[in-house]
């Protein structure tokens, strides 16, 4: 359930921080990864070295920290986060999340999201009974933050009542349920293409290109934290496998045709594979030899073109198949003929000319190109390219379900 998602942990500083561990470590059994925002007072009670090593991730706390905010800025904490979850949430925290108080890095990340917010209370009784705390618990509610507990019983103080952090179990099965609500692909089977392919020249050489997988990569990760059953067919990458995706690890457009085919039927295509055109007739068996007989001649032939047998795949044709298109000119017009050669439903044209960096590069500007026209999309992270697609993918399969 919760393979692949991102959470990002805020812990407040509580008696009950010291269950913030046992919390990573369940999440991460269940294929989460989590990051951990650390607040001043939380580090009383639990130590980043702790959380650092159980998250497997740097533990943040430093607003002004000029390498985090370089490396590793609020709003990006927030955007690569699926879910943010405040364990424990101290009266404290929870007074500055509903006066929007920006005070520390744990209340920016929680003013600037826009992401859903979890939060798991944990105090005195009698703070959690505080007509104040009632008035930020409601103002929080109505702006839509989720609530699991806290529950009653024996509090650290020594008195009895309501204020205890929900079980960690508790916790886990709320963050589920979140996420099993918000998984509108589940269900849904994608099939992504990513990476170059490498074609044989002989047993040493090949011919290759510059794909280093990221975008399709990016978009496998996104359609399964939509809750899509996904196949990622890569070739060679130094790109780690997306968590919760079954990848098949090829490394020509043969075996990338014999793995796609492999994985219908399939709802969703997306063809991001830089696949190369062309391979050499018969490669050499043996490395070739310099000099042996003057320089070599390589007799090319076309390879398959697999977006071209998805989309003419009779019944076994996935119900949207979305292509790309790597140009270096005329970008539209290039992408519009390709979308009617190969009989695509949608295709993502992309500038890849050298100065574009977007080979290998973290940005991509593209331009979705459908029978509804062409909608030119900002300059993004791939993340957030694989974000937009992955909502558009879910839009549309929700119409023609
Ligand atoms: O991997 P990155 O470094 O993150 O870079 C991302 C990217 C630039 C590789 C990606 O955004 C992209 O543009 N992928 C498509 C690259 C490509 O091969 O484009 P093309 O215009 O040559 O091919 C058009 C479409 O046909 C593509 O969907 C391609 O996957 C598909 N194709 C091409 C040839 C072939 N034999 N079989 C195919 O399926």
């Amino acid at each position: 359930m919760l393979a692949g998602k991102r959470i990002l942990l805020l812990v407040a500083g509580g008696i009950a921080a010291y269950k913030s561990l046992d919390l990573i470590r369940r999440l991460r059994e269940r294929g989460a990864s989590v990051r951990v925002v650390l607040t001043a007072s939380g580090a009383k009670f639990v130590t980043p070295l702790s959380l650092a090593a159980l998250s497997g991730d740097k533990v943040y706390g430093d607003l002004f920290s000029l390498t985090d905010e370089s490396e590793m800025g609020h709003i990006r904490l927030s955007r690569e986060a699926d879910l943010l979850v405040v364990a424990p949430a101290t009266a404290n925290i929870l007074a500055r999340m509903a006066q929007g108080l920006a005070s520390d890095l744990a209340t920016t990340v929680l003013l600037a999201t826009d992401k859903p917010v979890l939060a798991a209370p944990s105090m005195n009784t009698r703070m959690w009974e505080h007509p104040a705390t009632r008035a930020n618990i409601a103002t929080l509610m109505s702006r839509g933050t989720l609530f699991v507990g806290p529950g009653a019983g024996n509090l650290a103080c020594g008195e009895v009542g309501d204020g205890r952090l929900a079980d960690v179990m508790d916790i886990v099965a709320a963050i589920e349920s979140y996420f099993s609500a918000s998984a509108p692909l589940a269900g849904k089977r994608a099939l992504v293409t990513s990476g170059p392919t490498f074609e044989a020249i002989d047993p040493v050489r090949f011919i290759g290109n510059r794909s280093s997988g990221k975008q399709g990569h990016a978009i496998a990760a996104a359609l399964a934290r939509l809750g899509a059953d996904t196949t990622l067919v890569s070739g060679p990458v130094a790109e780690p496998d997306p968590a919760g995706v079954r990848v098949v690890h090829i490394e020509s457009a043969r075996e990338m045709l014999e793995a796609c085919q492999a994985a219908l039927p399939a709802d969703v295509a997306v063809c991001a594979a830089a696949v190369a055109d062309w391979r050499v007739r018969d490669a050499a068996g043996q490395k070739m030899k310099k000099g042996a007989s003057g320089t070599p001649s390589l007799d090319l032939v076309e390879n398959p073109d697999i977006l071209a047998t998805l989309s003419a795949a009779g019944n076994a044709r996935p119900r949207l198949v979305v292509g790309f298109a790597a140009e270096t000119e005329n970008v539209i017009a290039n992408a519009q003929a390709k979308r009617a050669k190969k009989n695509c439903d949608w295709i993502v044209a992309n500038d890849v000319s050298a100065n574009a960096g977007v080979f290998g590069g973290d940005e991509n500007t593209v331009h979705l190109i459908s029978a509804n026209g062409v909608e030119d999309w900002p300059r993004m992270a791939k993340d957030a390219v694989a974000d937009q697609l992955a909502q558009r993918i879910r839009d549309h399969l929700s119409k023609v379900a």
